[in-house]
């Protein structure tokens, strides 16, 4: 998403200006073209030099020294930019954006660009709260500026508030959803269901799997960035939540089979990459389980079939992990579970399925077709699974 993308860095003078760097980093190692605009403030919190190292790129610090240095037109960084991105953003910028005033190469920038402009507010709690400000930053919205943040913590005042910097993992997050809202899934509805579920024996016990999460929280990001609205189901994981998608929490198979029997009727595609507890205890202890006897017998139930039982007119698909038989296996669950494609993970070797960063899978749909992929990042298996949703979806609304 970030590949090969322009993207204009504006940093004014926040103590937060300081996290503008890795930012910048974060974005240049994935492959974007970063041009900094820092204010006359900003210089005083961070060097040019520090933004001109992490990107490889010269640093606009003035609004006349950029012809003769660089010899290219002032307003040449607004015309090549895919976004631009004020991070962090004073109330001093968002006044003068408001106000539409030009008295600096940052907001001539953002005056003259046709791209979308994303602000992640940093300021002190009473200056973020004051109406001046509000005021300001709801007439930026309205003129289809993108807001990140934000966040509550520690300040600079030395106080806890509202006002701190967005997380950086967000603001990326929200820089791939403002570059992908005209991707391939926009308008479309995707729910994904990401973790394994935990069934509770008592207050501190319960079964689960190995599930980490990641294959969930990869198609959620990549849905986000073909321009799909998602809805990610998540059982516990140790991941960040992805900036731009609607978080639902399901601890239990019970509780993700509520949040789906919710959520997913009213959407165009269910995709479930959950590891599900197949078996949960009939009854979970009131308290802690003595360790007073050899041996221990737990009475299980099945938990409810959440694919095989949400019903509407939404794309499904499946996953299932597999140890042997893969495509005979899947292809049953696929028959089951009344799929329109069912994602077969391999996990005989160590590199694929629960709890890696790659995966191999073989994507089989309801006409028997099959297409084995190699191992490949989990991100790049989201994307080869969202092509086929996405091929799906075209076709449905073209009947
Ligand atoms: O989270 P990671 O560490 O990245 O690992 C990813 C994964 C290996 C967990 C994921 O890619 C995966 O394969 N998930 C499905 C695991 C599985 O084998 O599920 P299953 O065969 O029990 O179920 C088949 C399908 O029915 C799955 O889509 C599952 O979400 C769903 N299911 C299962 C049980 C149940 N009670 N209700 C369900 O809807």
């Amino acid at each position: 998403m970030l590949n090969n993308k322009t993207i204009v860095l504006g940093i004014t003078g926040s103590i937060a200006a300081y996290k503008a760097a890795e930012i910048a980093s974060r974005l240049t190692q994935a492959g974007s073209k970063v041009n900094v605009i820092m204010t006359k403030e900003a210089i005083q919190f961070i060097s040019p030099v520090t933004l001109r190292a992490v990107t490889g790129s010269p640093v606009v610090t003035e609004m006349f020294d950029l012809a003769s240095e660089f010899s290219i037109e002032h307003i040449s960084l607004a015309q090549a930019a895919d976004i631009v991105v004020i991070a962090p953003a004073t109330a001093n910028i968002i006044a003068k954006l408001a106000a539409g005033i030009a008295d600096d190469m940052l907001c001539c920038t953002v005056l003259a660009t046709k791209a979308p402009v994303l602000i992640a507010p940093a300021m002190e709690t009473n200056m973020y709260n004051n109406p001046a400000t509000q005021d300001n930053l709801t007439r930026l919205e309205a003129r289809g500026f993108e807001i990140i943040g934000p966040a509550s913590g520690w300040l600079a005042s030395g106080k806890e508030g509202v006002g701190r910097l967005a997380d950086i993992n967000d603001i990326i997050g929200s820089i791939c959803q403002v570059l992908g809202r005209d991707g391939d899934l926009a308008g479309k509805h995707l729910v994904v269901t990401a973790g394994g579920t935990q069934e509770p024996i008592d207050p501190v016990r319960y079964i689960s799997n190995r599930s980490s999460g990641k294959m969930g929280y990869a198609l959620a990001e990549a849905a986000r960035d073909r321009g799909a609205k998602v809805t990610l189901v998540t059982a516990h994981t140790s991941l960040s939540e992805p900036a731009g998608v609607d978080i639902m929490q399901a601890g239990t198979a019970q509780e993700m089979y509520q949040a789906v029997q919710g959520v997913a009727p009213h959407a165009d595609a269910l995709v479930m990459a959950a590891a599900v507890a197949d078996y949960r205890p009939i009854k979970a202890a009131k308290d802690k389980i003595k360790k007073d006897k050899a041996e221990l017998t737990l009475k299980l139930e099945l938990t409810p079939d959440i694919l095989g039982s949400v019903k509407g007119d939404f794309i499904k698909v499946g996953f299932a992990a597999e140890s042997i038989n893969l495509v005979e296996n899947a292809r049953e669950k696929l028959k089951q579970k009344g799929l329109d494609l069912i994602i077969a993970n391999d996990i005989t070797a160590g590199d694929s399925g629960f709890d890696t960063d790659t995966n191999r899978v073989t994507i089989i749909d309801r006409e028997g077709k099959i297409e084995s992929l190699p191992l490949m990042p989990k991100r790049e298996v989201a994307d080869k699974v969202l092509d086929r949703v996405a091929a799906l979806l075209s076709k449905r609304s073209k009947r």
